[in-house]
């Protein structure tokens, strides 16, 4: 018996990488077993990391997740008439919170034929999905799952005009050479007629950013501390996360938020199944992910030099979060 109401399981399609990159296995060996050591991000999203996100969205201190859903409140409108997208497109778009009022707008000005969402956390891309299947039933729902940063050529793109979203500051997650390749990855996707509606956190006062890394129910510090769960399930290594302090530190030098693990005592981890071991001494750290931010400057430099025109630059009364609409560029401008 179909328990679904008939509508059936919404499933996510594997888009595989399109050019080689790391596994887990890999990027242990080369980040975690170097100095200083290192993850990368993309570990902190299994099931456990996507639901403390979404936890963390709704803390007082996370602004960012506020901040924005309220700028796009006031802009939607008008990015919806300049687009009149058939397809609206989110990348790391995990529950996908912030869509629907988007996602509403579009439909106001036109026929929205399809919603497409591409992350690497199933089961939140199926949460946010399932959603949106419900309040637009006439809409095409497409999942895809995988990892933005290995490439984009096995991603199908529906129809145009197309609205490309890439909300929640998650550029910032990037380096800028990385942020860099993935915009024009995307913008080699694009035709024209086609939009990016990318949010970007921006450099403001750093009590602020402090505390919105390190709130006060703990959630980020479990959020951080859960991938070492994660090499622990995948890779059968023996960390004990309690023994690693969540720190995340504004730097205002590189305008980044660092977040790192710190091993509070020496202690020595073992990988089961890579036959490898690692010694901590007390106070060594790993970095596990950064969140850059940015001047008004700073962004539009980064969108421009991925090849995009710049249309709109929205951003709130205290400028703390910015949202870019920007199209490609011509061939040119591309190369
Ligand atoms: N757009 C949401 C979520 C932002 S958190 C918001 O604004 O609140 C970043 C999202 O990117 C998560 O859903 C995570 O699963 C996804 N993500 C992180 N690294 C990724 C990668 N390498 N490839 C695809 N998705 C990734
Ligand atoms: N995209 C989010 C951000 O940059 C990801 C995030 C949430 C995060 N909490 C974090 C990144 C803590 C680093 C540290 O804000």
């Amino acid at each position: 018996m179909d328990i679904t109401g008939g509508l059936g399981e919404l499933t996510a399609q594997v888009i595989p990488p399109s050019r080689p990159i790391p596994t887990l296995a890999d990027d242990v060996r080369e980040l975690l077993l170097d100095s200083p050591r290192s993850l990368p991000p993309k570990y902190l999203y299994d099931e456990a990391g996507s639901d403390l996100f979404d936890q963390i969205c709704r803390t007082k201190e996370y602004y960012v997740t506020r901040t924005e859903d309220a700028l796009l409140t006031e802009v939607v409108g008008n990015v919806a008439a300049t687009v009149r997208p058939a397809t609206v497109f989110e990348f790391g778009s995990g529950m996908s919170r912030k869509t629907p009022q988007i996602i509403d707008a579009c439909c106001q000005v036109g026929p929205l034929a399809t919603y497409a969402a591409f992350d690497i956390s199933p089961d939140a891309l199926r949460a946010g999905g399932e959603g949106l299947r419900q309040s637009h039933p006439e809409m095409s729902v497409q999942l895809f799952v995988g990892d933005y940063t290995a490439g984009l050529d096995a991603l199908p793109v529906p129809e145009g005009p197309r609205l490309f979203l890439f909300l929640g500051g998650t550029i910032g997650n990037f380096t800028e050479p990385e942020g860099i390749r993935f915009l024009r990855d995307l913008a080699a996707k694009m035709e024209p007629g086609d939009f990016l509606l990318m949010g970007a956190d921006r450099i403001k006062d750093r009590q602020v950013l402090h505390d919105a890394y390190n709130d006060s129910e703990g959630l980020t510090a479990a959020f951080n501390q859960n991938v070492l769960r994660v090499l622990n399930a995948r890779l059968g290594a023996d960390f004990e996360p309690e023994a690693f302090r969540h720190d995340a530190v504004y730097s205002e030098q590189n305008a980044q938020i660092e977040m790192r693990l710190v091993a509070m005592q020496p202690q020595t981890v073992t990988f089961g199944i890579l036959d490898e071991q690692i010694r901590f001494a007390r106070g060594e750290s790993i970095l596990t992910e950064v969140s850059r931010k940015f001047s008004r400057d700073s962004l539009e430099r980064l969108v421009r030099s991925a090849g995009f025109k710049l249309r709109r630059h929205y951003t709130t009364d205290d400028e703390y979060f910015s949202l870019v609409l920007a199209e490609i560029g011509n061939f040119d401008e591309r190369l």
